[in-house]
């Protein structure tokens, strides 16, 4: 245990405000009061602690952009940057943002691994390696801790994947749990000292991880000594006794849940001790008095870091992130000349991954609007080449909507902005003044302003009845009922299509989409959950990829924007492909043969497959970058800064790639590939991914000279041997000389970054820990003992300098 003298200091005051609580206050307070906090008990002097999601941005208590968050770039974005430092200044940021919002905890990172490319929130999680991961997710909780926010480290644990999230029994080694799956949280516990942790919804190994008593108690606190609180994930919860006695502190959301009465219920039953309930008042005490919401405690922090500038710092992170992944003949940085933008998604950028990630920025700069402004005026054309969006959509441009809340009687008595025209309120996040009591019906009203002319299709997700009238008449006027058993349906469900209308660009409709509120009796906490979709007018695929082919092959360089959608990467599924939706491989197919100087960037949050690689100049990688991408695309194409990311998990295609396995059978998945996943099992399978592990280049050339080991300690000399300044991640990588099938050929050992003016040399050092010469030996942590390859490099493939120790 990470021994801190403040702490102790505090102890003492929450052994105080212990003492003063009776059993039914007590289990009040393990229980959310709503959505996203815990109740004040004034006796004690202890006020409500908040918590908000995370992980690029603080969303804060409401789901709307009333009061807006600085949305930066994807996790798998800040992990592509290989620097613990820039997340640690991220968190920095994250902490000032919480206190703005009032909120003391941060739930994230999510340091769940790519187990899959499948797997939904791939975007949301770090890397494949779970050296990688760790080091990034220890950065980022201590820059949150150090501005005096909570952290909640996610989701504890094997939550790799989203298909049946809250039944699916994952099957996984001691050793797999211990060397991949645990190891990031291990780090991140011993490193950065968590104030808290989540559990996560599914069981492994067949206990759910709610009541899991050997990982949570016995490893994650006993062994590795985290102290802090154990907050489910939400709606994970589901057993009193099991919960408690598993270690779970807090029961969220509220105020539904299996703590509160019910557990003082069952302490009075006699089947749980009072004492196990002490024990989580006291841990959540412990983060009140840190994050200084307990009387009488000194927080931890007393001094909030210096002010951060966030949209400069989104803008730095995400270009530090691209990884340019091919530049032929250096296309890239653009020479002067005209340039042919290309794509949906150059126009709206798709910035961030959906779920409960999703936070709403004051502004997204796109890469036209960006481009726009760098380049010389008249050098720059666009086309949409292709509209990634082929069905409805939700928060379509051209809305200009608020929401109109009234009682039975038809009195208005509250009023919301709604951005697009979506609605997400979750328990008592409501319109000031309104309640769940008086609330009747919503209307969405205002107007649409089309970019195109056409036959414009409307639709509606969420459930219940509906009106929706356009321009005067109403195309709906009935109930949309559940298709299935699924609680999670009306957050991620499709909307259904129910009026199409032939509208003239740039003249506004009126809008109305009237809601009666119902809840239903099982629903866990009241909610108002709807949107209104849009779909633009549908277009000849061939006819816009021949419009952008024409623009292409008029511009010296043509450059491509092509991205995922909201309903292919997101939180509640997982993905079935890898491929880019619509018809963008077509798009780029074309635009290539027009023009041999076209350069693609992939606005994803996770690897796509890219059939056209081969024929393009140049590829960059731009995840979903944050609410400056734009800007940050353009400071990275025109050659002001260069792109600064290298892959932290491998792209390839999916027939290629070993692990792709997320759907339970008969509720249990077997993480029956062990040890062996990301760059672990595409060594083993004997395959070549399409790029690999560490692979990203930078504007310049990098010599590697000399390569020195003493101990763990590695000594590395290279010179910028390129034009121009630039950043180095200099990795390291382990081999055992006599090949153990049981072990991975070859694993990531350490890194560092250098910079370096063109022509200097400069020496970094890395350090091994000992952990990367360990394997977990049944139940204990053991150096396998003999001669390993040290090797040096730009890559998993790309090694420049080799060495041989005995260990
Ligand atoms: C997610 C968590 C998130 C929580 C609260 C859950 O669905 O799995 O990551 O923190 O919701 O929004």
């Amino acid at each position: 245990m990470v021994e801190i003298p403040a702490d102790r200091a505090r102890e003492a005051v929450v052994e105080a405000a212990l003492g003063r609580l009776d059993l039914d206050a007590k289990a009040r307070l393990l229980a959310g009061q709503d959505m996203w906090t815990l109740p004040a008990l004034p006796e004690i002097g202890l006020k409500s602690l908040v918590m908000s999601d995370g992980p690029i941005g603080v969303r804060g208590v409401r789901w709307t952009a009333d009061d807006p968050s600085v949305a930066l770039p994807s996790p798998t974005a800040l992990a592509a940057t290989w620097d613990p430092d820039l997340a640690h200044r991220a968190g920095v940021l994250l902490a000032q943002e919480a206190r703005r919002k009032g909120v003391h905890v941060l739930l994230a990172p999510t340091v769940n691994l790519h187990r899959s490319p499948l797997g939904g929130r791939h975007f949301e999680a770090y890397s494949e390696d779970p050296y990688l991961t760790g080091l990034i997710g220890t950065g980022y909780v201590r820059g949150v801790q150090s501005g005096g926010v909570g952290t909640t480290v996610k989701h504890f644990v094997a939550n790799d994947a989203e298909t049946d999230r809250f039944t699916v029994n994952n099957l996984v080694s001691e050793r797999a749990l211990r060397e991949l799956y645990l190891a990031p949280f291990e780090a991140i516990v011993e490193h950065a000292h968590p104030w808290g942790i989540m559990t996560a919804y599914n069981t492994v190994n067949g206990t759910t991880m709610t009541e899991h008593h050997h990982l949570v108690d016995e490893v994650l606190r006993g062994e590795w000594g985290f102290d802090g609180f154990n907050v489910s994930d939400w709606m994970a919860a589901r057993s009193t006794t099991a919960a408690i006695n598993g270690g779970l502190d807090v029961a969220m959301p509220g105020p539904k849940t299996v703590y509160g009465a019910a557990l003082a219920r069952a302490v009075r039953a006699g089947e749980v001790a009072e004492a196990a309930v002490d024990t989580a008042v006291r841990r959540v005490l412990r983060l009140a008095a840190r994050v200084g919401v307990l009387a009488g405690a000194e927080p931890a922090v007393t001094e909030p870091p210096a002010p951060v500038d966030g949209p400069a710092l989104a803008r730095e992170i995400a270009r530090r992130a691209f990884v340019l992944v091919r530049n032929e003949h250096a296309v890239l940085p653009l020479r002067p000349g005209t340039v042919a933008l290309i794509g949906s998604a150059a126009r709206d950028a798709r910035v961030l991954g959906g779920g409960s990630a999703t936070v709403f920025p004051d502004r997204i700069v796109s890469p036209l609007e960006a481009l726009t402004a760098a380049l010389p005026e008249g050098t720059l054309s666009y086309a949409v080449g292709a509209d990634p969006v082929t069905e409805l959509a939700l928060g379509a441009p051209g809305f200009t909507l608020a929401a109109v809340c009234r009682d039975a009687a038809g009195h208005v008595i509250g009023t919301s902005t709604a951005p697009g025209g979506q609605i997400q309120w979750l328990g008592s996040d409501l319109p000031e003044g309104v309640t769940h009591d008086t609330l009747r019906t919503v209307q969405l009203t205002g107007t649409f302003t089309p970019r195109e002319s056409g036959t414009h299709t409307f639709g509606i997700k969420g459930l219940g009845p509906f009106t929706l009238t356009i321009d005067g008449t109403t195309h709906y006027d009935d109930a949309q009922l559940p298709d299935a058993d699924d609680p999670f349906v009306t957050f991620f469900g499709d909307p259904v299509p129910h009026a199409q209308v032939d509208l003239t660009a740039g003249e506004p409709v009126d809008i109305s989409l009237t809601h009666v509120v119902t809840y239903p009796d099982e629903a866990p906490l009241k909610s108002v959950i709807f949107a209104l979709a849009h779909q633009g007018p549908p277009r000849d695929p061939a006819e816009l990829i021949a419009e952008a082919a024409r623009a292409a092959r008029g511009a010296d360089t043509a450059v491509v924007v092509v991205a995922t959608t909201e309903r292919v990467e997101s939180e509640g599924f997982d993905r079935t492909d890898l491929r880019l939706p619509g018809h963008q491989d077509a798009l780029v197919h074309a635009v290539a043969a027009a023009n041999p100087r076209t350069v693609v960037v992939v606005n994803s949050g996770s690897p796509v497959e890219l059939p056209w690689r081969d024929e393009v100049a140049a590829v960059l990688l731009s995840w979903f970058p944050g609410q400056e991408g734009g800007a940050a695309l353009a400071d990275v194409l025109t050659g002001a800064y260069e792109p600064g990311g290298r892959l932290p998990t491998t792209w390839g295609s999916l027939a290629d790639a070993p692990v792709t396995q997320v759907v339970p059978e008969n509720d249990e998945l077997p993480y029956n590939e062990g040890m062996f996943i990301g760059y672990r099992a595409w060594e083993r399978a004997g395959r070549t991914p399409s790029y690999p592990f560490g692979h990203g280049l930078g504007y310049t050339e990098w010599t590697y000279e000399s390569l020195e080991v003493e101990g763990t300690t590695v000594t590395v000399r290279l010179r910028n041997s390129g034009q121009r300044a630039g950043r180095e991640v200099v990795q390291v990588y382990l081999t055992p000389t006599e090949p153990d099938p049981e072990r991975p050929a070859r694993w990531l050992a350490g890194f560092a970054g250098v910079e370096a003016e063109p022509g200097a040399s400069v020496e970094v050092t890395v350090e091994l820990p000992r952990r990367a010469f360990e394997i977990w030996d049944e139940n204990t942590w053991a150096v396998v003992k003999g001669s390993y390859e040290i090797a040096v490099g730009r890559s998993i493939n790309d090694r420049r300098l080799t060495t041989t120790i005995n260990v």
